[in-house]
């Protein structure tokens, strides 16, 4: 399919939205970004890419970065990952503290913070660095070699983690999490400041689509197997407490970040990433939504 004519009405048709929702503030950092940024690009396993608007930017990935350090973990643990951290949507805000003590400390999936955690702590186990393990890893699955994390967001956040470093002290207090808390939150922090282009991202998520071989170099990052699982778990809990309604309107995997960047795998078919960073309430981009609506739409293309 030529992506051109799609993505150039999407572009067109999304610009009353721009600037609607609001940009992520409770990382001072990310604050200071423009809202009315736009970009998307597409990219499939024979190499073709599609692009508009900002589409070559870098911004911070947040988020989207806690689906990558899940392949990482996924890959060094396997099925013995989930002993640590569940797979159900939570339907709860992704910073929420309330299940957890319920559940006793075990977090319901890995996309929310509490979960994200768990899986920075098992990477913590590993690595010496395990924001730099992420950082390689991104630099080898999307093929830019300059994709590193941005120091000043990382600082920012640390100084305002207070809540994901409440959460990481509740799961030590049940045993769940191995490594000093300070050292797991700071990688967390550098883990999530990493920036990266829609481009980088949707040639990062790549090897999801193409059964867990990145195309271009043939590494296999994940066997078909967990590729499966994995992208099954960004369908039910990639995009907070909005999965169902996502799920409803687009009809892709996909993993969100607060910076506003959403990153969407069809199967067999293509990765896509959007960006554009303000949020509706539930933390998900607003207009990075909606062009994944008329992304499934227009196309026809969906994994259903
Ligand atoms: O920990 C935080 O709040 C941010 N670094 C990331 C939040 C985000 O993108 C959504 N979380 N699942």
């Amino acid at each position: 399919m030529d992506y051109t004519q799609i993505l150039t009405q999407i572009h067109h048709d999304i610009r009353p939205l721009l600037g609607k929702g609001r940009v992520a503030d409770y990382i001072p950092e990310l604050g200071k970004v423009s809202p009315h940024h736009f970009g998307m690009a597409l990219v499939t396993p024979d190499g073709q890419t599609w692009s508009v608007g900002d589409a070559a930017v870098p911004f911070s990935i947040q988020s989207i970065s806690k689906l990558f350090a899940c392949t990482l973990a996924f890959g060094l643990l396997g099925e013995d990952l989930w002993r640590r951290v569940g797979r159900e949507p939570s339907g709860n805000a992704f910073n929420s503290l309330v299940q957890l003590e319920y559940e006793q400390g075990v977090p319901r999936n890995p996309f929310i913070n509490a979960g994200a955690l768990v899986v920075t702590d098992v990477l913590c186990s590993r690595f010496v660095q395990a924001e730099a393990a992420v950082v390689q890893f991104l630099r080898r699955v999307s093929g830019n070699m300059a994709i590193d994390y941005d120091v000043a967001v990382a600082e920012s956040e640390r100084q305002h983690a207070d809540r994901n470093r409440a959460m990481a002290y509740f799961m030590k207090s049940f045993g769940r999490i191995d490594m000093p808390v300070e050292a797991v939150v700071n990688a967390y922090c550098r883990q999530c400041a990493i920036a990266m282009t829609c481009e980088d991202l949707a040639r990062a998520a790549l090897f999801l689509a193409n059964g867990g071989v990145v195309p271009w170099s043939g590494e296999r990052v994940l066997d078909p197997s967990p590729t499966k699982r994995l992208s099954a778990l960004m369908l039910t809990c990639g995009t907070y407490d909005e999965a169902g309604d996502f799920v409803y309107r687009v009809g892709l995997p996909a993993k969100s970040g607060v910076g506003g960047g959403i990153v969407a795998v069809l199967p067999g078919e293509c990765a896509v990433c959007v960006w554009s960073p303000a949020l509706d309430h539930s933390g998900n981009s607003l207009a990075g939504v909606q062009a994944l609506e008329w992304l499934t739409t227009l196309s026809g293309h969906s994994i259903f």
